[in-house]
C-alpha cells in the first residue's frame, strides 16, 4: 500500500511467520477449517467480503502456541473453505492505544474501496490498588488495501469517555461494525457495568471514523453469565438477532453449562429507544469447543457465521504442533420459529466425493457398514424406530475409533437427550469431555450430520436446529465408525469423503 509504514513489531511478526510456517507439518492441520499460519489462534475477527474475496482475520500470537499480546492474523478465501494465509495485519505497536494487544474486532469496505478494521486496542491504564498496572481498552481503526493496514492517527475513535458511569475501562471491547441501508454505520461493543454484569453498547457514525454513542442496546442484568464478549447484531428472516459469548455462566439444565458459553437472542429492534426487544434465548452450540462467533453477509445475501472451535475452558491441553486453534466450518444461518438454524455453507457440498450409501439398514446391537469410516468426511445418518410409532432405548454412533479409543454420540428418545462424548478419545487431562443437549420435541426419528475434519467433529441435529461441536485429540489412524442400538431401529447412512 502506498505510504504504508510497517512498524518494527509488525516487521518482526511477518518475518517470523514466513520463516516458521515451513516447519508446520501440513498433515497436522485441518483440511478445510482455518488454522493459524503458525502459533496461537483465538477469536475470528474482521470477517468480511472485500475486493472479491472473503477475509478472515483472527486473534493471533505467531511466536508460540499459547495466548500472548494479540496480533491479527489474516487469511483470504474465495469459497470459505480453501484459505490462503496473508501476512499478519496488526501488531501491538502503539504505545498509548494497543501495546498490550490488538483485541477482537470487525471489518468493512469503505465507499472509496479501502478496507477498514475496527478493533480493540489494549493500552495501559492507571495503577491498581495492589500496585499492578491495569489495562485500558479503547476502540481503534486501521485502514488498508486488503494486505497492509495503517493505524489511524485519530485513534482511539471510541475512548473510555463513551462508557456509562462506573463501567470498567479494563473491559470495553470487541466492536462489530455494519453499514445501514442509508449509508451510515453502526457498531456494537461489549463492556462491563459498574456491578460487573455485561452491557452491549451501540454507536453510530456517518464516516466510520467519528462515533456517537446511542446507549445501551441490551443489559445482561446477571442473566447468562457476567460480561458478554464478541457481540454481533444483524437482521435475519424478519427478526433481529444478537449473538454473543458470555463469560462465567451458571448451568441451566442442558441448555447452558458453567464457564464460557454462547448465547443467541432473537427479537426485534426498537429504533425509537435504540434497544433490543428480546424474545427467545438459546445457546448457539451445545458442544464443548465453540466460542466467540462472528458473521459476514455474503454477496448473495447469506448470513454466514464462524466461531473459534475451542473454548477458554478447554484450552488446557498443550499443543504438540507449532500451532493451536482453528475456526468452525462457516455456517449459513436462518431464523425459524424464533430459533437459530445453522447449516454448513453450501460450498462444502462441492468438496464431497466417493459417496457410500446404505438405506433401510436394520440395527439391533452393534454393526459396521462397508466403506463407512474416515476422519475427513461428511456423514449423514437418519434413524427411526423399526416399527412406525414404536421406540427404542438408545442409538449410538461411535467414531474416531480404534481398538483403544473412540468418541460417541448417544441418543435416548425416552428423555430426548443427545450426548457427545470424548472421555475415551485419548486425552490424559480431566477437563470437559462430554456434553448433553435436549433435542427439541424428543423425537424418535433423528437426522444427524457429522462434519469431520481430522481433529474435529461438528454435529448438525435435525437440519441444524441444534449443533454440537467438539475437537478430537485421537490419532488420525483411529478412523472406524460403528453403530449401535438397544432396541430395534432402521437407519439410512450416506458418507462422503471431503477433499
Ligand atoms: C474472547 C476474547 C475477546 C477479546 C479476545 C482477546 O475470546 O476474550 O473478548 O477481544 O478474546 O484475545
Amino acid at each position: 500500500m502506498e505510504g504504508f509504514i510497517e512498524s518494527a513489531p509488525l516487521v518482526e511478526a511477518r518475518s517470523y511467520e514466513r520463516r516458521m510456517e515451513t516447519f508446520v507439518d501440513p498433515e497436522s492441520r485441518p483440511v478445510f477449517h482455518l488454522s493459524p499460519r503458525v502459533g496461537w489462534m483465538n477469536d475470528p475477527n474482521g470477517f468480511s467480503f472485500h475486493d472479491g474475496k472473503y477475509h478472515l482475520f483472527y486473534q493471533y500470537n505467531p511466536y508460540k502456541a499459547t495466548w500472548a499480546p494479540m496480533h491479527w492474523g489474516h487469511a483470504v478465501s474465495e469459497d470459505l473453505l480453501t484459505w490462503e494465509h496473508l501476512p499478519a495485519a496488526l501488531a501491538p505497536d502503539e504505545p498509548y492505544d494497543d501495546l498490550n494487544g490488538c483485541f477482537s474486532g470487525s471489518a468493512i469496505t469503505l465507499p472509496d474501496g479501502r478496507h477498514l478494521l475496527l478493533y480493540t486496542g489494549v493500552g495501559q491504564g492507571p495503577r491498581r490498588q495492589d500496585g499492578s498496572m491495569s489495562d485500558c481498552q479503547v476502540q481503534c481503526i486501521a485502514i488498508g488495501d486488503g494486505v497492509d493496514y495503517q493505524k489511524y492517527e485519530g485513534n482511539p475513535v471510541i475512548g473510555t469517555d463513551a462508557l456509562p458511569e462506573g463501567s470498567s475501562i479494563e473491559h470495553f471491547r470487541d466492536p462489530k461494525v455494519w453499514r445501514c441501508d442509508d449509508g451510515t454505520y453502526r457498531c456494537v461493543v461489549a463492556c462491563q457495568d459498574s456491578d460487573g454484569s455485561g452491557l452491549i453498547l451501540q454507536f453510530a457514525s456517518e464516516d466510520c471514523l467519528h462515533w456517537e454513542k446511542l446507549g445501551v442496546l441490551v443489559a445482561n442484568e446477571w442473566r447468562y453469565g457476567t460480561m458478554w464478549e464478541c457481540p454481533d447484531l444483524f437482521e435475519l428472516d424478519g427478526q433481529t438477532v444478537l449473538l454473543t459469548s458470555p463469560m462465567f455462566m451458571l448451568p441451566e439444565g442442558h441448555d447452558f453449562y458453567s464457564g464460557n458459553g454462547t448465547l443467541c437472542i432473537v427479537g426485534s429492534y426498537d429504533e425509537e429507544n435504540k434497544r433490543l426487544v428480546e424474545q427467545t434465548h438459546a445457546t448457539i452450540d451445545h458442544g464443548i469447543d465453540f466460542y466467540a462467533t462472528q458473521t459476514v453477509l455474503t454477496p448473495d445475501g447469506r448470513r454466514v457465521m464462524v466461531a473459534w472451535m475451542q473454548n477458554w475452558d478447554s484450552v488446557t491441553e498443550s499443543s504438540s504442533y507449532r500451532w493451536f486453534g482453528q475456526m468452525t466450518v462457516p455456517r449459513e444461518l436462518h431464523v425459524r420459529d424464533g430459533h437459530l438454524v445453522q447449516w454448513p455453507v453450501r460450498e462444502l457440498e462441492a468438496r464431497r466425493h466417493d459417496l457410500v450409501a446404505h438405506s433401510d439398514v436394520p440395527v439391533e446391537g452393534t454393526i459396521e457398514l462397508p466403506g463407512v469410516r474416515g476422519r475427513v468426511i461428511d456423514l449423514l445418518v437418519s434413524v427411526r424406530p423399526e416399527q412406525e410409532g414404536g421406540t427404542y432405548d438408545e442409538f449410538v454412533i461411535w467414531f474416531a475409533q480404534d481398538d483403544r479409543f473412540h468418541c460417541s454420540l448417544r441418543y435416548r428418545p425416552i428423555t430426548g437427550t443427545l450426548k457427545i462424548n470424548r472421555i475415551h478419545a485419548g486425552s490424559r487431562r480431566a477437563y470437559v469431555h462430554h456434553r448433553k443437549c435436549d433435542v427439541a420435541g424428543a423425537p424418535t426419528s433423528l437426522d444427524l450430520r457429522l462434519v469431520m475434519d481430522r481433529h474435529s467433529v461438528e454435529v448438525f441435529v435435525n437440519g441444524g436446529t441444534q449443533t454440537m461441536t467438539m475437537t478430537i485429540p485421537t490419532d488420525l489412524s483411529a478412523d472406524a465408525i460403528t453403530f449401535f442400538a438397544r432396541g430395534k431401529v432402521v437407519m439410512d447412512v450416506e458418507k462422503y469423503d471431503l477433499a
